[in-house]
């Protein structure tokens, strides 16, 4: 059991524009939206932060713009534990931003402008090598340039060291690059694009997670909402159980879900262990609105995980 794992997040960190809406303007109409969140986001700064609330050591890899959110950002990060030695301020670029649409069911929209993520190359991975090399896990998604998480996930199978690649946003990608991960965490959307077939239940989750398998990925992990997660490897499949709630806003779940993920994993947790947790880490991050602002500290997760039957 590692007490204390070190997780480096090489990713992406924007600010987001949050709009709760039942309805969308059409083009050259105006309309009033219900209420509206300005805070801290990013698929990589979120994961980061998530793995931090749940005990884990924590490095970010990232670039931000010259902006008032490129500031607010790294302080954003330092006052939350996280390690922000290695973000660079990117000069004359904007940083990332994410206008992002609630709708009262708590489903989102989510429009990323990468703005300075896109900047964050193979040569800063080198720059941070020292770092990396000492890190338990290294996560990544796909807000930077698909050459950077590539290189990344090169870097650590030469050092041996543990991967999570979140693909998402969902994109086609090179699956002979990306088996070298030692884990993807696809939602169902993710899936689709990464499988290139429909994934619109539990039963077409497996098929497109089994054919990802086929095709030398190594462990898929799809996570399915009110389905829980569906971990997928050579050894089989296995359904993990969902944490059933009403979620006021979903925004954010999927990175709760991989923070947690890899600090539990990490700390030592079994694979299944780790993903129900991180299933229950998910769900009552839905509890409030937000990305960052509505993850649950490691405390209130084990009040509830110490509740389940
Ligand atoms: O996964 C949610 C995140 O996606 C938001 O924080 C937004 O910034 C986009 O990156």
């Amino acid at each position: 059991m590692n007490a204390q794992p070190h997780i480096v997040v090489v990713g992406s960190a924007n600010v987001d524009l949050t709009t709760f809406t039942d309805q969308f303007p059409r083009p050259g109409e105006t309309i009033f939206g219900r209420e509206f969140h300005l805070g801290f986001g990013g698929k990589g700064a979120n994961q980061a932060v998530a793995a931090r609330l749940c005990g884990a050591r924590v490095s970010m890899v990232a670039r931000v713009g010259d902006d008032l959110f490129g500031a607010a950002t790294i302080q954003n990060f330092t006052s939350r534990g996280v390690d922000a030695s290695r973000v660079l301020i990117t000069p004359g670029v904007s940083s990332g931003v994410a206008p992002i649409f609630v709708d009262s069911s708590g489903q989102n929209r989510i429009l990323v402008v990468k703005g300075a993520n896109d900047r964050l190359l193979p040569g800063d991975v080198d720059a941070a090598s020292d770092l990396l090399r000492q890190a338990d896990s290294i996560v990544l998604q796909l807000e930077i340039p698909l050459e950077t998480v590539y290189y990344t996930l090169r870097f650590a199978l030469r050092h041996g060291i543990r991967t999570i690649l979140n693909p998402a946003p969902g994109q086609p990608l090179d699956l002979a690059e990306v088996a070298n991960a030692d884990y993807v965490i696809p939602n169902e959307t993710e899936a689709e694009a990464l499988g290139g077939m429909p994934v619109r239940n539990v039963d077409e989750a497996r098929a497109c997670a089994a054919g990802l398998v086929a095709r030398g990925v190594r462990r898929v992990i799809v996570t399915l909402g009110a389905n829980g997660a569906l971990c997928v490897s050579s050894e089989g499949a296995r359904q993990l159980p969902p944490h059933m709630v009403q979620p006021v806003d979903t925004t954010g779940a999927g990175d709760a879900f991989i923070g947690s993920f890899a600090c539990f994993l990490a700390g030592g947790c079994e694979e299944a262990d780790a993903i129900e947790r991180a299933n229950v880490y998910a769900a009552l991050s839905t509890l409030s609105v937000g990305t960052q602002m509505s993850f649950v500290s490691r405390e209130r997760f084990e009040a509830v995980w110490g509740e389940r039957p």
